[in-house]
């Protein structure tokens, strides 16, 4: 299949006729990446259940793993959910259109493809024009899951998309970089109280100032063989680079020192090693590729180049990637989650490290 990419430009009219054209592939059961708030979304028909498989195959997705539904009306809403309840209305009035997907009771019309044979379906409005209008050329519903392969990190520009998903997909629309840099927040909306699924930009805070208590699935950031995630996609290692992953934890002085030891082991071993630093510790490492994700005092910039940066690793064959760690409180949690999954939840801790004498 030839893949067709469309750059996006200020000229109104030629973006009308992409955005038509879109809707058009769309509707005839195809698949169109493009451009959300949070990352690149792989776009079909919601409610064409030929169309919803396609996605599985382009990205090796296992089946059981249900897709977000994209809509750009709040009165689209009514075909495919059984109810609405007060607190999911009052989310959507302070976050829609936004980085907030909700889980609510499926109708018939929602295809098994789509919601992985579950009886709810997860329903988010993003905040993107172009998205908007793609949504709304392809007739209002338009599963999304992230544009990359399963198991690659999500794809925050438009080349992120083609690197994995050329040949595979009919149209890819350039709308430059994301804003924000990872998934949406996903909150249970079918149970009470509602349960955060995935922590992102809409942090827990934020929805218990809006409605009231919301438990977090204890699941996510613990990661056991018993615990399964709620969200059938956190229990897969995705988001992952192809270097193996470890991530240190303790006071700044100890990971740079331990950081800096594994680097220097690894070296000897003729290793490829990347290093995932801040703005703040950049300097402080003299060996392998160093790359800061931003500075510590700007969670959103870090979430922004998270993926990024993994990908440059996978691209420049770094063949493991030691990466400081994050606190996790406000945006910071959502951060942790993706980097945990990405390292497989491989976390040492510096100062038993130096102690212990592992190096
Ligand atoms: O920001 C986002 O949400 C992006 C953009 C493109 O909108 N999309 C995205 O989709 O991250 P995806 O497929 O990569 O992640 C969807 C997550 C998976 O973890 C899936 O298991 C969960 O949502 N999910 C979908 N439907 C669900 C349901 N009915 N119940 C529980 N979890 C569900
Ligand atoms: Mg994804």
């Amino acid at each position: 299949m030839k893949t067709v990419f469309l750059k996006m430009g200020a000229e109104k009219t030629m973006n009308a006729e992409y955005i038509k054209n879109a809707g058009d592939c769309l509707k005839q059961g195809g698949l169109v990446a493009f451009p959300t708030e949070t990352v690149y979304g792989l776009g079909a028909d919601a409610l064409n259940e030929k169309a919803a498989e396609k996605i599985y195959a382009a990205k090796g997705r296992p089946s059981d793993n249900p897709l977000i539904v994209h809509i750009a009306e709040l009165s689209a809403l009514e075909k495919i959910v059984q109810d609405f309840p007060e607190k999911a209305r009052k989310l959507s009035k302070d976050f829609w259109p936004g980085p907030l997907t909700m889980v609510l009771n499926k109708k018939e019309i929602v295809p098994k493809s789509t919601t992985g044979g579950l009886e709810t379906v997860a329903v988010r409005m993003p905040n993107h024009p172009l998205a908007l209008e793609v949504i709304k050329a392809a007739g209002g519903y338009v599963a999304a899951p992230s544009a990359n392969t399963s198991g690659r990190p999500s794809p925050t520009r438009a080349c992120h998309v083609l690197e994995d998903m050329d040949g595979k997909i009919d149209m890819i629309m350039d709308g430059g970089e994301v804003g924000i840099g990872i998934e949406s927040t996903i909150v249970d909306m079918s149970v009470e109280p509602p349960m955060i699924l995935r922590p992102g930009y809409i942090t827990e805070e934020m929805l218990e100032n809006s409605i009231g208590e919301v438990l977090m699935d204890p699941a996510l950031m613990f990661m056991t063989e018993e615990k399964a995630p709620k969200a059938p996609g956190m229990k897969y290692k995705h988001y992952a680079p192809k270097g193996e992953m470890k991530i240190v934890e303790g006071s700044r002085q100890s990971v740079v020192a331990v950081i800096n030891n594994f680097v220097t082991n690894e070296l000897e071993n003729h290793k490829k090693v990347g290093i995932i630093a801040t703005d703040e510790t950049y300097t402080c490492y003299p060996k392998g590729l160093v790359k800061s994700i931003g500075s510590r005092s700007d969670d959103k910039t870090i979430a922004r180049n998270l993926y990024a940066v993994l990908r440059e690793f996978d691209e420049a064959g770094v063949e493991s990637i030691y990466s400081e760690s994050f606190e996790e409180a406000s945006m910071g949690q959502a951060i942790m989650n993706r980097l945990l999954k990405a390292a497989g939840h491989n976390v040492i801790d510096a100062e038993q490290a130096e102690l212990g004498g592992i190096l």
